[in-house]
């Protein structure tokens, strides 16, 4: 009985320990629901890509894609001046194209700081621009109402102590001895020291701060992670500065109970609703307009309206967000091609938003009819069918009969008759559970048109 008890208290300690191991902090998961409750209903922001490498345009990795120099990339530095740089205007365009908050690059791997820090000149108040960017976007984007993310980046393309590895723009090493030599007067202590501070920095001089986004870890020999980033203190140093922040899944501490509030697949689509240990997690896509995330000129595969759309509407129909990135100009402003892509959303999200909004996946009783995708209201109990490709008149909803109250339109509230039969002959497939709704022949003038089904209690 004694060894027993005393087998019982080492397994508790044990478990004590490692669950402290294992913790950035404490937080019921409906805590966690609440505190993030606003960010899952507003499904839909901008990201927002923009440092130095505007100016070369051609994408933001530039650095190490032509293995430039720091003393090549300088120029980019002496040169940084975007004239017309006006938040308001990007605010403005963000929230007509339907967003709800937005993500900016305070710093990305070239090292390069929008922002003005005590711990390096190499940030904009050196450059003949002169004045604090990530200040003026803050100020901007808070009075249109939207809610404000930071990205930072871990890598650090510019830091002299930052170490030579995977994905560093200095490219000549190969054997670990190379490393070595490269790395002898470099100390990642520093660099964690430096990235705490300037952590410390952005989450405390421009108020409150809704979203966290660390950029990027790649564990293994020659690459980064937790221990190299110290990600366990500088989590909680996060956490400390801004109890309310909602940070992403970047710093390799997926196992860490609070080391991530969402998951972050990004440049594709997920089949289903991620899950981690058996349990649906918040997620967000983020996604480009192009190939690039930064200003990228010559750089011409732009998704359509309609793939747009479809990018948001699936998202939602899997219970995630959408953010949906700008890589503005070097004179600071969106080029046509991402006004284009945002007013053409716009214009949807106008009419349309109610089936994003609030809206997640729909329950399993429903299945999607041919060629449309799903997305649900639960407060308000109410079904969005959007039509991918517009059927003729007779539309079947298998199963739906008897379960729905009332139809329409979404954009201009039209009712669509609702009936059973299909079509005019007799014996036409369709049985006594599928609805049918009465579709008019011509396609509403809308890119996606959405059904909005009232369902019964
Ligand atoms: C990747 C890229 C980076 C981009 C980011 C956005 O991590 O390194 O350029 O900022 O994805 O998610």
């Amino acid at each position: 009985m004694k060894n027993l008890t005393l087998i019982l208290l080492v397994f508790l300690s044990v478990q004590t320990i490692l669950s402290q191991e294992k913790k950035i902090w404490d937080e019921t998961e409906t805590e966690k629901t609440e505190r993030l409750a606003w960010w899952t209903h507003d499904r839909f922001g901008m990201f927002i890509h923009w440092g130095l490498y505007a100016q070369p345009a051609r994408h933001e990795w530039v650095k190490r894609k032509e293995k430039i120099s720091d003393e090549d990339y300088q120029k980019y530095f002496e040169m940084f001046d975007p004239d017309l740089y006006n938040p308001t205007e990007w605010a403005k365009k963000a929230k007509a194209a339907g967003m709800k908050y937005a993500v900016i690059t305070t710093k990305h791997h070239e090292g390069f700081c929008m922002f003005d820090s005590e711990y390096t000149d190499y940030d904009v108040m050196n450059t003949p621009y002169g004045k604090d960017i990530i200040k003026e976007w803050v100020e901007a984007f808070r009075a249109e109402g939207l809610g404000i993310g930071f990205y930072y980046s871990l890598i650090d393309w510019h830091h002299p102590d930052f170490t030579i590895g995977k994905r560093h723009s200095i490219q000549t090493a190969q054997t670990d001895k190379e490393y070595a030599a490269l790395n002898k007067n470099r100390d990642m202590a520093k660099y964690r020291e430096y990235m705490r501070n300037q952590v410390t920095e952005i989450l405390t001089n421009y108020g409150k701060v809704d979203i966290l986004w660390l950029d990027f870890s790649y564990p293994g020999k020659n690459g980064k992670g937790r221990e190299e980033w110290g990600s366990v203190e500088l989590l909680k140093l996060v956490r400390e500065l801004q109890p309310g922040i909602i940070v992403n899944d970047r710093l390799d501490l997926k196992d860490y109970k609070g080391g991530w509030d969402f998951t972050t697949p990004e440049q594709f689509k997920v089949d289903k609703w991620p899950e981690y240990n058996g349990q649906k997690i918040p997620w967000e896509t983020c996604q480009t307009f192009s190939g690039s995330w930064g200003y990228y000129r010559d750089e011409h595969s732009w998704k359509d309206n309609k793939q747009l759309l479809v990018l948001l509407i699936e998202s939602v129909s899997k219970g995630g967000n959408l953010l949906l990135n700008v890589g503005p100009t070097a004179r600071g402003t969106f080029d046509y091609r991402a006004d284009a892509a945002l007013n053409g959303m716009g214009e949807w999200m106008k009419y349309n938003s109610p089936s994003i909004y609030g809206c997640t996946q729909a329950p399993e009783a429903f299945v999607a009819p041919a060629n449309s995708i799903l997305t649900y209201h639960p407060e308000k109990n109410r079904l969005y069918v959007h039509l991918l490709d517009y059927p003729m008149q007779n539309f079947l909803m298998p199963g739906y009969a008897g379960k729905v109250k009332y139809a329409r339109f979404l954009h201009d509230a039209s009712e669509i008759k609702m009936g059973k039969k299909h079509g005019a002959w007799g014996n036409d497939g369709t049985n006594a559970e599928d609805l049918n709704l009465k579709l008019p022949v011509t396609k509403p003038h809308v890119e996606i048109p959405v059904i909005e089904l009232f369902l019964e209690d």
